[in-house]
């Protein structure tokens, strides 16, 4: 059969390019909401206001960035390292255009108010039916490559994207079960303190498997081939998955600490939010270990640096979160812009940088080009990306922590020292170094889009031949 004889790259094309565009468009919106929070003036109401633009920013960067960046590299992965084509061309195009609908449906209703409430799962139930329906698509397709794979050990990536994919099916059905009253309005089935625990349940999970295990997943795929190195520790690998899809289960309390949850739930939460990170940095070292014997590199290559850096920023943001969820430092930094400033470390540095490196390493491979058209344009967008979280972080690190000391502050009478309004003038310059952050992490982005074209239009869209013998490939 001719048809068998190629991997499915088409797909993977797609959702590749989507991921530069929707980065973009994500990255845009959140320079236009640090804007706001600079120049409240430019609040214009009532659908391009701060409240109805960040949940977009949010779901931009999140699903359709992050998504489509996983979708491809997963559906990479999974066919180069099973030796197989993906089992359905016509599925996995179902998928990628169903996800673009998802998208767009999003950036309609969001700007329009239509919201559950619920952060991360805003969309309102028709929309999360449909994203049901996809990931159901999205499932068949992956594990159903993998069912019919020509080798028999299923490499470790794999197994992160598999984790991905079940974690964030579970997490999505049971979080949004909704009573609707309308094709437009629905209520949560949970009310009270179990609906807020539900939902962080599902928030923290969200960090867990969409922005860590998924990715996870690229790492252990792409630091390997760009290093040209064999993962340092297959058995470390294999461990810290089982301790990272086990303890990230139980952390979500820690987004409710001093709330109406149970205290022993709190501080359950607490707990294994502290043990979480013996799971995180094994993945770290491990990743970053990878490149031992091939450190030189570093100095040349500037897609290995992404994917270094990016594992700099996994290890920073999984110890500063365990050091937040401890409750007596959460009581500081909860409400803060150190959450801000934590997320973005997490966000930009990790998920933003493992996701760029990794797609600059498909690009040339999609498009039958020996490499990039300008390496030396992804070093620029490299330097340019990395003092964009550097400002963004240190900033609302400072504003974060200015801002919980002044509301604790008391006067020897017991007094406030501080009105509200203080700690928010205190905030300004700091918003101001962010939105240049937010500028220089977005500019890189444009740099990268030329790049990409550039190759895109000098190469050819050309799907690779799957190799006779079974190897890892
Ligand atoms: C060991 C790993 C981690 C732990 C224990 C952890 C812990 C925490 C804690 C305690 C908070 C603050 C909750 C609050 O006061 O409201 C938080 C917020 C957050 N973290 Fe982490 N974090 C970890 C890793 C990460 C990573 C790698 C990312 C991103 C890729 C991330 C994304 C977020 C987000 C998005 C929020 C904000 C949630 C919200 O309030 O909307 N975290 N995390
Ligand atoms: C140019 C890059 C970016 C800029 C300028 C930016 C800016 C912002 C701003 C201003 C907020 C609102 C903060 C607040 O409510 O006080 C925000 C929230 C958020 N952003 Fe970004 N962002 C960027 C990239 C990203 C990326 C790539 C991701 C994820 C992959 C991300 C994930 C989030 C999340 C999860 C929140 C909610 C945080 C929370 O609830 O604590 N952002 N962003």
């Amino acid at each position: 059969m001719e048809h068998q004889a190629t991997y499915n790259y088409k797909v993977v094309r797609q959702f590749a390019i989507m991921t530069v565009i929707w980065g973009i468009v994500g990255m845009l919106v959140g320079v236009i909401i640090a804007a706001q929070m600079y120049w409240p003036e430019l609040n214009f109401g009532p659908y391009f206001h701060f409240g109805r633009l960040r949940p977009l920013h949010t779901n931009a960067v999140i699903f359709a960035f992050g998504g489509c960046g996983l979708f491809a590299t997963s559906y990479y992965v999974v066919q180069r390292t099973c030796n197989v084509r993906l089992i359905s061309d016509k599925l996995a195009a179902f998928h990628f255009w169903g996800w673009q609908l998802v998208i767009v449906l999003a950036a309609i209703t969001l700007p329009m108010g239509l919201t559950r409430g619920k952060e991360y799962a805003e969309l309102e139930w028709p929309i999360t039916w449909l994203i049901a329906v996809i990931w159901v698509a999205y499932a068949i397709v992956f594990f159903g490559t993998i069912a019919k794979r020509k080798v028999k050990h299923i490499y470790v990536a794999n197994w992160f994207y598999g984790a991905f994919i079940l974690a964030v099916a579970l997490l999505h059905i049971v979080n949004g079960l909704a009573i609707p009253v309308s094709a437009t309005k629905s209520y949560s089935v949970y009310s009270g303190a179990i609906d807020a625990m539900v939902q962080w349940w599902y928030g923290h999970n969200a960090v867990g498997f969409f922005l860590t295990a998924g990715f996870l997943g690229m790492m252990y795929y792409f630091v390997p081939k760009q290093a040209g190195r064999p993962v340092y520790s297959y058995r470390l690998s294999v461990v810290h998955f089982w301790a990272l899809c086990f303890t990230y289960m139980w952390a979500g309390p820690h987004h409710l600490h001093y709330t109406a949850l149970p205290d022993w739930t709190q501080s359950l939460g607490m707990v294994f939010s502290l043990i979480l990170l013996a799971p995180s940095w094994g993945g770290m070292i491990n990743g970053i270990m990878t490149l031992s014997g091939a450190w030189h590199k570093l100095r040349t290559d500037p897609i290995l640096k992404f994917l270094v850096t990016a594992l700099s920023f996994y290890g920073m943001s999984t110890f500063e979160g365990p050091m937040m969820a401890i409750k007596t430092v959460n009581a500081l930094s909860h409400y803060t812009d150190w959450t801000v400033g934590h997320v973005h470390s997490g966000a930009l540095g990790w998920v933003a940088m493992i996701t760029i490196g990794s797609i600059y390493y498909l690009i040339p491979r999609l498009f039958n080009k020996e490499e990039m058209y300008s390496v030396k344009l992804i070093d620029t967008h490299f330097w340019i990306a990395t003092i964009g979280v550097v400002l963004y972080i240190s900033s609302m690190w400072i504003a974060g922590v200015t801002q919980g000391l002044m509301w604790r502050a008391v006067n020897t009478d017991g007094t406030l020292t501080y009105a509200f309004i203080d700690s928010v003038k205190a905030s300004y310059p700091y918003y101001f170094i962010r939105f240049l952050g937010g500028l220089c992490f977005l500019s890189g982005m444009l740099l990268m889009l030329y790049n990409v074209l550039r190759t895109v239009f000098s190469g050819q869209a050309v799907d690779a031949k799957i190799p006779a013998i079974a190897q890892h490939a």
